[in-house]
């Protein structure tokens, strides 16, 4: 049996640095009631780039990023990461690389309740495995401006400063690619400023490929890039 980061390795080819999604297709339901959430998308995330994905509820955008997260396979097309292929690795692969190379953020943070800030991040570098390659923890926090309150739990902590760790935890495993799903649905103006601000800055100066999706035009400033989706189609 090949150990899961083998795996990734063997897949790795030398072309296309960050994300690559090539003629993906992904339908979703039973039967009758089929939907097509996502209709031959191309899409390339270079490494260093913050992508925003606009469009309205139901477009696809969460789809986009559940494929691209190695989280759903899709219907056809492929998806690489690094020049992996990950549509060809198996399920167990495709966990192994979502815990190693990508970083998810979600709309609330997504922490768990019981753990302080800090421990938030060393929890997700120990679930990783990834202790080389990761970032301390403490010095992270200290960088998304949340080093003062390290020992806070979720309930002790603000919408955006809550999202910030929810942030600095998708950073810790140093990923390759960074999925990002509407995080400032639930901030104020400053707040949402202040969070594509941090999520720009870790994009560059790390070289992460990140794609966020948002509705939120006022933050698209802070972006590289922007695309547009409806029915399930990408359009510049
Ligand atoms: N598990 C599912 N089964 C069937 N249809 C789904 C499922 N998840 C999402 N959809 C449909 O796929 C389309 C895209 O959904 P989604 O990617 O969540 O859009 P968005 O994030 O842009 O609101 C929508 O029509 C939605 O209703
Ligand atoms: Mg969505």
């Amino acid at each position: 049996m090949t150990h899961p980061t083998q795996q990734i390795a063997d897949t790795s080819a030398p072309t296309g640095a960050g994300l690559v999604l090539d003629d993906v297709s992904l339908t979703l339901g039973d039967g009758d009631s089929t939907v097509t959430a996502l209709d031959h998308v191309h899409l390339t995330v270079a490494p260093g780039e913050l992508l925003a994905v606009l469009g309205p509820s139901g477009a696809g955008k969460s789809s986009l990023l559940a494929v691209a997260g190695a989280l759903t396979r899709p219907t056809s097309g492929t998806v690489r990461i690094d020049g992996a292929d990950i549509s060809a690795l198996p399920s167990s692969g495709q966990a192994a690389l979502r815990r190693e190379r990508i970083g998810f953020v979600f709309q609330s943070g997504n922490l768990l309740p019981a753990l302080t800030a800090l421990d938030q991040l060393r929890f997700a570098l120990h679930v990783s495995g990834g202790k080389d390659r990761g970032r301390d923890p403490q010095t992270l926090l200290e960088q998304v401006g949340m080093g003062h309150k390290a020992g806070r739990r979720p309930h002790e902590l603000s919408g955006g400063e809550r999202q910030r760790v929810g942030i600095a935890r998708a950073l810790v495993t140093a990923p390759a690619l960074l999925l990002v799903d509407e995080p400032t649905a639930a901030l104020d103006r400053a707040r949402s400023h202040e969070v594509v601000r941090l999520l720009a800055a870790e994009t560059h100066e790390h070289g992460v490929a990140t794609v966020m999706v948002t509705h939120d035009h006022d933050v698209l400033e802070h972006c590289d890039r922007v695309v547009h989706m409806e029915d399930g189609r990408l359009s510049a």
